[in-house]
């Protein structure tokens, strides 16, 4: 029998991750804690709060996730993302239990214009990456109880994500006069947009096979975020706005991003026998969803 433990399950990601568990392991114990439960840069008291449940199986999927918001914020970042997961795996040693770490695509530079494998040596080019690239370390540390999971691009229901924020942008710029309806998307970062539910679905099997190490998990097929924003107006039918392509360096944010940073999902193929769907299959079944929840009325 396991005892399930989800750190951060009232994020984006938890909240799907959570309904997929329950199918899953029915008759299992699943215990949802975020910043009401439990505060991960503490190190005394997720140790303690950890053994007093003594899980089997512990999901990580609490961190600081506004990337350029660590490269104001380094020290939280790697408070949150790297020491908050060594106290995890602190707690989880004296368990015994399996601990499974979430991260990202940022731990690569993008400069290898292939699908980045797991054996790939990662160099960060932002705060966010390198915290993260930490929690992974001390994740591995644990040897065959430890699981990293690098995903990238994530929307679904339940957060801010670039979905929301186009449709978000889409509703401003109706109300702007005509001349001014256009949207700038970044053209010249590319990777796979992932969406929460499948995320969640490749999770639940690689805890049901005990995987260890690395694995890298997205949807299939690539674009750019400019095509990626193109396809939710067009899937949409959305009409009368313009959609420009630019350049990083026009946007000039905080953090640089990697170019290229598509994660070859192969291993998850080869080793687990799963595969998530293309990217554009799972964004239309997202809208719909969007729809049917009222979080889109156009
Ligand atoms: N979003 C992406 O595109 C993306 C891409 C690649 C990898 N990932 C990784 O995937 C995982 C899930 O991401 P997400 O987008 O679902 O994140 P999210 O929506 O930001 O959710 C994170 C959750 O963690 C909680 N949390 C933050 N600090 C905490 C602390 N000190 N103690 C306990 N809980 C804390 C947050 O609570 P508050 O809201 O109250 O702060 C929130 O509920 C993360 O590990 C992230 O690094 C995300």
């Amino acid at each position: 029998m396991n005892k399930i433990l989800v750190i951060g399950a009232k994020g984006m990601l938890g909240r799907d991750l959570i309904p997929e568990l329950r199918i899953s392991f029915p008759e299992d114990d699943l215990l949802e804690w975020d910043m009401d439960e439990i505060d991960i840069r503490k190190k005394g008291e997720t140790i303690e709060k950890i053994e007093s449940v003594q899980p089997t199986v512990l999901i990580n999927v609490a961190a600081y996730t506004d990337v350029d918001g660590c490269e104001s914020n380094l020290q939280e970042a790697f408070l949150v993302n790297s020491e908050g997961m060594s106290h995890i795996a602190q707690g989880a040693r004296r368990c015994g239990a399996r601990a499974i770490y979430l991260s990202t695509d940022y731990v690569f530079d993008g400069k290898k214009n292939s699908p980045y494998i797991e054996e790939d040596s990662p160099n960060p080019l932002n705060t966010y990456g390198h915290s993260k690239l930490k929690g992974e370390e001390v994740t591995l540390a644990l040897g065959e109880k430890g699981l990293v999971v690098r995903t990238q691009w994530l929307y679904g229901l339940y957060g801010k994500n670039f979905v929301t924020a186009i449709l978000k942008q889409v509703k401003e710029k109706w109300k702007a006069p005509e001349a001014n309806r256009r949207l700038t998307i970044v053209d010249d970062q590319i990777g796979s947009p992932t969406y929460t539910v499948d995320l969640s679905q490749a999770i639940v099997r690689l805890v049901q096979r005990k995987a260890s190490g690395i694995f890298h998990v997205t949807n299939q097929d690539t674009c750019s975020w400019y095509e990626f924003g193109k396809t939710i107006l067009k899937f949409l039918d959305i009409q009368g706005i313009d959609v420009v392509p630019i350049s990083s360096s026009q946007l000039n944010r905080k953090a640089p991003r990697p170019l290229y940073s598509v994660l070859s999902s192969e291993k998850l193929r080869r080793e687990i026998g799963f595969r998530l769907r293309p990217w554009t299959e799972a964004l239309k079944d997202f809208l719909e969803r969007l729809l049917k929840s009222g979080g889109w009325t156009g």
